[in-house]
C-alpha cells in the first residue's frame, strides 16, 4: 500500500542521468593545482616514502610533469625546491642558480602560458634550522627580516617565470611587502596567492619528508592554532587589504568550516590545500584495501569545492585530470 506522500526526494536520485542533472558541484581540471617538488643533485626522480606516487623531481622530469599538467588542462603547478645545502639564512632561496629558481625557469619554458606556474615563497626548505624565516640571536623567528627576504624571493620568482607567487610563511605584513616589491620591480601582473589561514597542523607530516625538512620543534608562533576560526578571518582580511589576489586555506579537510567562512568574508577567489597528510591517509587506507581509492579521491576534492574553494591544490590533480579527460 503506497503512502500518501507527494514529496519524495528520492525521485531526483532515481537514475544516473537524473543525478547528473541535479548535481550542484563539480570538480574540473582547470580548478586544480598540482604541487611539485624539484630537488638539487638528483640523477633521477626520487620517490617519497610517505607519499606513494609522489616524487622529488629532477629538472628534466619536472619539465615533463609540467608539460603533462598543461596538456591535461590543469590550472597550475605549485613548485617547491629541495636544495642540497642549507644554512641559517636560507641563502639557496636567493641564489640565481638555487634549485627553485632553476625549476621555475624550466617549468615556464615547458608550459609557457598554457598553465600557471606558481612558486612557494618560504624559507623552510632552505634553512638548516627548518623554520620558515631567519632567526634573531635568541632563536626567535624574526618577522621583519624574514619579510624582506620573502619580498626579494618573490621578485626573483617572477623574473624566473612564476605567474603567481605563494607566500606560505605566515609572517605579518608579507603580502604587502611582496606586492610593493613586485610593483617596484615592474612585475605588475604577477599575482599573489596568499596563504591567509595556514594552521600549525600535524597533517603536513609527509611534506616534511618530501622536502627533507630539518625542523625540530614546531611553527606555532607563526602558523595558526587549529582552535581558532575568527583569527582566520582577521588574517585573510588583512591579506586582501595588503593586496592578495587569492586567499588560501590550509589544510583543507579538517578546516572545511574555515574555507566556508573565508569564502563569505572576502571577495577574492579562495583556494584550499589538500595537504600531504590528507593524501597519505587515503593512499595508506587504499593500499590496505580499506576504501575505494578513486571514489575517496573524488569525494575529497568535491567536499573541498562544496565548502567554498574555487581552487584546490592536490597531489591527485594530474591523475584526476587524466581520468576526467577519459570521461
Ligand atoms: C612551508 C609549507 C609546508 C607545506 C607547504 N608549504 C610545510 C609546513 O608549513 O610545515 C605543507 C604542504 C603539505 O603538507 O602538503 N613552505
Amino acid at each position: 500500500m503506497a503512502m500518501e506522500l507527494p514529496v519524495r526526494p528520492r525521485r531526483l536520485r532515481s537514475t544516473a542521468v537524473m543525478r547528473g542533472l541535479v548535481a550542484e558541484y563539480a570538480v574540473r581540471p582547470e580548478q586544480l593545482v598540482l604541487p611539485l617538488f624539484v630537488a638539487e643533485g638528483l640523477a633521477e626522480p626520487r620517490p617519497i616514502g610517505s607519499m606513494p606516487g609522489v616524487v622529488q623531481h629532477t629538472l628534466d622530469s619536472l619539465a615533463e610533469a609540467v608539460a603533462e599538467a598543461a596538456e591535461v588542462g590543469l590550472g597550475g603547478v605549485m613548485l617547491f625546491g629541495v636544495p642540497e645545502q642549507k644554512d641559517a639564512r636560507g641563502s639557496g632561496a636567493l641564489a640565481e642558480d638555487g634549485i627553485l629558481n632553476l625549476g621555475l625557469r624550466r617549468a615556464r619554458e615547458a608550459a609557457g602560458d598554457d598553465l600557471l606556474i606558481m612558486s612557494d615563497v618560504c624559507l623552510d626548505e632552505f634553512t638548516d634550522h627548518g623554520h620558515c624565516g631567519v632567526l634573531t640571536p635568541s632563536g626567535l623567528v624574526d618577522n621583519d627580516a624574514t619579510v624582506a627576504l620573502y619580498a626579494e624571493m618573490a621578485v626573483m620568482h617572477a623574473e624566473c617565470g612564476a605567474h603567481v607567487v605563494g607566500p606560505s610563511g605566515m609572517m605579518d605584513g608579507q603580502v604587502g611587502a611582496i606586492r610593493s616589491a613586485l610593483d617596484t620591480a615592474g612585475q605588475l601582473d604577477t599575482a599573489i596567492l596568499a596563504y591567509g589561514a595556514k594552521y600549525a597542523s600535524a597533517f603536513y607530516g609527509p611534506f616534511r619528508e618530501a622536502v627533507g625538512s630539518s625542523l625540530t620543534g614546531d611553527r606555532k608562533t607563526y602558523q595558526q592554532d587549529p582552535a581558532n576560526l575568527t583569527e582566520a578571518l582577521r588574517e585573510v582580511r588583512l591579506d586582501v587589504a595588503e593586496g592578495a589576489d587569492m586567499i588560501m586555506v590550509k589544510p583543507a579537510l579538517g578546516f572545511l568550516d574555515v574555507i566556508s567562512a573565508v569564502r563569505d568574508a572576502v571577495d577574492v577567489p579562495v583556494a584550499a590545500y589538500n595537504v600531504s597528510g590528507e593524501y597519505a591517509m587515503v593512499e595508506a587506507a587504499a593500499a590496505n584495501g580499506w576504501l575505494d581509492r578513486e571514489r575517496a579521491i573524488d569525494e575529497t576534492l568535491l567536499s573541498i569545492r562544496r565548502a567554498g574553494a574555487q581552487v584546490v591544490l592536490s597531489y591527485w590533480a594530474l591523475e584526476f585530470a587524466r581520468r576526467y579527460r577519459r570521461g
